[in-house]
């Protein structure tokens, strides 16, 4: 099996030709390493655990069984889309865990950002175990990591951790067959699978999802009203040529609401806060520089079009001193 180190002599993959070569290549690994055995994996429907669990439906086809665990805080289509390309299209073996009730309760009246993202985190390795449990004869461990993981945790960053964070304790082999690739390497190989653009090309999100864009306690509408925005604000990019071009944008909406006026009467909604930004590394970054018929245009739309909102902001501020997220 590959190791840690990415061999000096590997060629970078830039272009279809070279993405089929290493998915041949990985086919034919992947068989011998998993023999007639199961894998288990987690598919989120991010860039990285999409095109594992591509590559393991070519290669071992039904021995592979993926946890699409719907937490309730993906973003608007997310767990329709992995369901329509991985059981519709690629007749995966996919089980598909509806746990929005079980996080949403668990998080009730939970306001602070780090006990929010612990509560996710535990409840998230919770619902994998118990799928993992109901299953018998898995060997195997699927997960996405990808090369700067790996030298992130060498170099002592951050300690590696899979979106999502899988169980540690579970004890099965791992498979990591895109490991040794950088993300655009991911991309190009994702490509090659026949996954959709909006997948291989997605933007980051965090493992916590929108718990962390619905500020302060969650509440089931502030979150609908979270997801609704943001679906608009992604349609409004991609229909004015940002998408691909900004590295992160996204909706948040604070726990208070401001007042406002609708036909005459005085009214009370949430404000939205838009945020759209540029970084390499996410350890810096600047604020896009929208067009403001643009940004009128979305909030004419997000007013209009997502119950109790009756405002909309931008964040001018780049980080430092602000940080991406808000929580
Ligand atoms: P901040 O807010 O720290 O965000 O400037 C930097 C990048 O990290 C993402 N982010 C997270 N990703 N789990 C994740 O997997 C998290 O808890 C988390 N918090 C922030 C954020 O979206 C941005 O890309």
């Amino acid at each position: 099996m590959q190791g840690n180190v990415r061999p000096e002599t590997m060629e970078r993959i830039t272009t279809p030709e070279l993405a089929q070569a290493f998915i041949d290549e990985q086919i034919a690994e992947l068989r011998s390493q998993i023999g007639d055995k199961k894998v288990l994996l987690a598919l989120s429907g991010g860039v990285d655990s999409s095109v594992v669990a591509a590559l393991l439906i070519k290669a071992i086809g039904k021995q592979l069984v993926c946890v699409h665990v719907n937490h309730g805080l993906l973003r608007k289509g997310e767990p329709e889309q992995v369901i329509e390309v991985f059981r519709n299209q690629m007749d995966a073996n996919l089980i598909y865990v509806d746990a929005v009730d079980r996080f949403l309760d668990k998080l009730a009246g939970v306001a602070e950002p780090e006990k929010k993202r612990k509560i996710i985190g535990k409840e998230f390795i919770d619902v994998f175990a118990e799928e993992a449990e109901k299953l018998e004869g898995i060997e195997f461990l699927g997960q996405g990591t990808i090369y700067p993981d790996i030298l992130e945790s060498q170099d002592g960053v951050k300690a590696h951790h899979n979106v999502g964070g899988l169980p540690e304790d579970l004890q099965f082999e791992l498979v990591e067959p895109v490991k040794l690739l950088f993300k655009d390497e991911v991309r190009v190989v994702g490509k090659a699978l026949g996954l959709p653009d909006n997948m291989v090309f997605r933007q980051p999100f965090p493992g916590p999802g929108l718990g962390v864009r619905c500020l302060g306690a969650i509440t089931r509408d502030r979150l609908e009203a979270v997801r609704e925005s943001d679906a608009i604000l992604r349609e409004e990019f991609a229909n004015n040529g940002l998408e691909g071009k900004v590295w992160q944008y996204f909706t948040a909406i604070p726990d208070f609401k401001s007042v406002g006026v609708t036909d005459g009467k005085r009214t009370e909604g949430w404000p939205v806060i838009l945020r759209a930004i540029n970084t390499k590394d996410a350890m810096t970054a600047t604020v896009e520089d929208v067009p403001f018929a643009l940004l009128q245009h979305i909030t004419q739309r997000i007013t209009a079009e997502v119950p109790n909102v009756n405002r909309v902001l931008f964040d001018l501020t780049p980080k430092p001193c602000a940080t991406i997220e808000w929580e």
